[in-house]
């Protein structure tokens, strides 16, 4: 996601920004950019080394703000790069998160002849504080009325050339941290920029802002209450930091779960009828009424997270579906015409064997849409439509949350798809109520880290490991695999359930425990019975379960309790066990979690 830095005090402040965004690079991001009132401001696409190259010699200030830009409204471009401006070039923005409500906004803002420059839902923030700095003549009252207006989350740095010393931020949903120094004080997203000159921080809470100029700070309520922050001491050191003080990004990623659910959902649901909002779809929405067939192309864990939405698609939007993974289907002859949708899931967006799947198919005549997490990429640009993620970046090499958030935008899909169907309001209101109450079950899951990690250390001398689970979470147990093997490099294979008789339970010993989910929903009764053909072979068995469901206990060794929810929407919470599971059980061999060997985190080759 896209990093904030501001400055005030004594230093060269273009220094210590671009020093800072250096640290900020980790959080994923397209374009940088830099305002300092006294001098300018610069911004570049592509690398913080680009910015830093054009910002001339003699660009003096002692104060200033600087943004990585991770694109979520509008194409990575210098254009939309931050900090974005008012119409006089006086206030100047950066942001991180997203405002709902920008482009209502903006048209009124454009009838009271405001010029905007950018695509992007940041600049609109620039022309609201401008605007009603005209009606109350002070440059905080002016930050804290635009920010009662604005609907969504942010996390900003915001100056103004006529008052350089001081700089205002605010935090919604979206993390700020104060840095307070010596007669200098800072403004960061995350503490790795601030550490190199102070270790003493203030963590903003939603809903407050802050002024800091290079002898103070104070922090306010948007009703303009006074509030005293708590100074803490941060004892990490930057690389800590940039991983929010987890060992790892990967730990950090599945604990970020319930956020990226909310961003994923977020501005997407008409609860009251059960309608799915998907902005992305819109241009399509007439043809994809009349669609007869969903082809879903993607690779590794995507292609698990298709394995799913097939599920979901079929039983919930009665379209028929199949799934198939990139470096298949561009080399076959598939059959496809123009009721076809070709549906590509990918987080990266730059996967080849996906990639040219989607130009198989529409040189086929398939429409082809788009689940992608990076905005702008390939993917993104060669689908004729579809949604982002907006999970933010994903370093860890395993894919975690942007599979939560998949999972979750397929899970949009099949309403938006089921409610032009027979599915009715009813149900399309049930299931957007249970998307909402998702992140706090999943908050509930990780709540059980160590218990997680108890059991990895259990089983840390397997060798084998064995997934199983049937219908919409036969997926999940194959993810479950993945996750295993590809950073601790074990033998684990994901089967379904009832697949076990036909071959895979031959390996079922002592020594060949097994990961059965066995949630209550329509197979639940089949999988305790495969549960007690693992059992009769001595073979060892975690069970992934139910909360109450006690039974369980006969069976398995281990439990590990998930809350109820509906069945479609049960793989969401499955996966989330699983994902600490392999991460414990790698993390205890001491090998490299987040840069498994011989992987990448983008397959850009064949
Ligand atoms: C999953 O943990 C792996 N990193 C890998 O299977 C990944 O899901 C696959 O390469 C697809 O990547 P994409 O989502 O970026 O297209």
């Amino acid at each position: 996601m896209c990093g904030i830095f501001a400055y005030t005090g004594k230093k060269n402040a273009a220094e210590v920004l671009l020093d800072g965004l250096t640290s900020l690079e980790y959080r994923g991001y397209d374009s940088a950019g830099i305002f300092i009132p006294e001098a300018g401001t610069v911004k570049a696409v592509g690398a913080v080394g680009n910015l830093k190259a054009k910002v001339p010699q003699n660009f003096k200030g002692q104060s200033g703000i600087a943004h990585l830009r991770w694109a979520t409204h509008g194409e990575p471009t210098e254009i939309n790069a931050h900090p974005h401006s008012d119409c006089a070039g006086e206030i100047w923005v950066a942001h991180n998160g997203i405002i709902e409500n920008y482009k209502e906004i903006k048209d009124k803002l454009i009838k009271k002849k405001h010029t905007f420059v950018s695509d992007t839902d940041t600049e609109v923030l620039a022309h609201l504080i401008e605007e009603n700095l005209k009606k109350e003549n002070d440059f905080e009252k002016a930050v804290i009325a635009s920010l009662r207006e604005v609907r969504g989350t942010y996390g900003l740095a915001i100056a103004y050339s006529k008052e350089p010393e001081k700089i205002i931020t605010g935090r919604m949903g979206a993390p700020v941290v104060l840095g307070l120094g010596e007669n200098e004080n800072f403004i960061a997203s995350d503490p790795s920029p601030i550490l190199r000159h102070t270790k003493n921080v203030i963590y903003l809470r939603d809903g407050e802002i802050a002024v800091i100029t290079p002898s103070s700070h104070n922090i306010y309520t948007l009703d303009h209450n006074r509030v005293i922050g708590t100074p803490e001491t941060i004892e990490w050191d930057i690389s800590q930091a940039q991983k929010g003080g987890y060992e790892h990004f990967m730990l950090k990623e599945i604990m970020e779960a319930p956020e990226v659910l909310k961003n994923t959902i977020r501005g997407r649901l008409i609860v009251k009828d059960g309608l799915a909002k998907l902005g992305g779809l819109e241009s399509v929405a007439d043809k994809l009424r009349d669609v007869k067939r969903i082809i879903i192309v993607a690779c590794g864990t995507a292609y698990y997270a298709g394995l799913v939405g097939e599920y979901m698609l079929e039983e919930y939007a009665g379209i028929p579906v199949e799934v198939e993974v990139g470096s298949e289907f561009r080399y076959r002859k598939p059959v496809i015409d123009g009721d076809t949708i070709l549906l590509a899931i990918s987080q990266s967006g730059e996967t080849l064997d996906t990639l040219e799947a989607i130009r198989e198919g529409k040189r086929k005549g398939a429409l082809a849409l788009g689940v992608v997490n990076a905005i702008g990429s390939t993917i993104a640009r060669e689908t004729d439509a579809g949604i982002y993620n907006h999970a933010g970046p994903e370093i860890g090499v395993a894919s975690t949350k942007a599979f939560i958030s998949q999972l979750t935008a397929l899970s949009l899909i099949t309403l938006f798809l089921g409610r032009q169907r027979q599915m009715s309001a009813t149900m399309g209101k049930r299931i957007a109520e249970e998307l909402l109450l998702l992140p706090e079950k999943i908050e509930a899951i990780l709540g059980q880290k160590e218990y997680l990690q108890s059991l990895a250390e259990k089983y840390a001398d397997s060798r084998d490991f064995l997934y199983i689970g049937r219908k919409y979470n036969y997926p999940i147990a194959l993810e479950g695999a993945l996750k295993l093997k590809e950073i601790s490099y074990i033998h684990a294979e994901g089967c379904g359930a009832g697949e076990m008789k036909h071959g895979p339970l031959a390996m079922i010993d002592e020594n060949f425990p097994t990961m059965a989910i066995a949630l209550r929903d329509s197979v639940y009764e089949k999988m305790l019975s495969n549960m007690q053909e693992i059992k009769a072979r001595k073979g060892k068995i975690i069970a992934l379960a139910t909360e109450g469901s006690e039974e369980v206990r006969g069976v398995a060794d281990d439990v590990i309790y998930v809350p109820k929810t509906l069945e479609m929407l049960s793989p969401i919470l499955s996966a989330i066990p699983l994902q600490l599971f392999a991460y414990y059980f790698a993390r205890q061999k001491g090998l490299n979690v987040d840069r498994p060997r011989n992987l990448a985190k983008s397959v850009t080759v064949e």
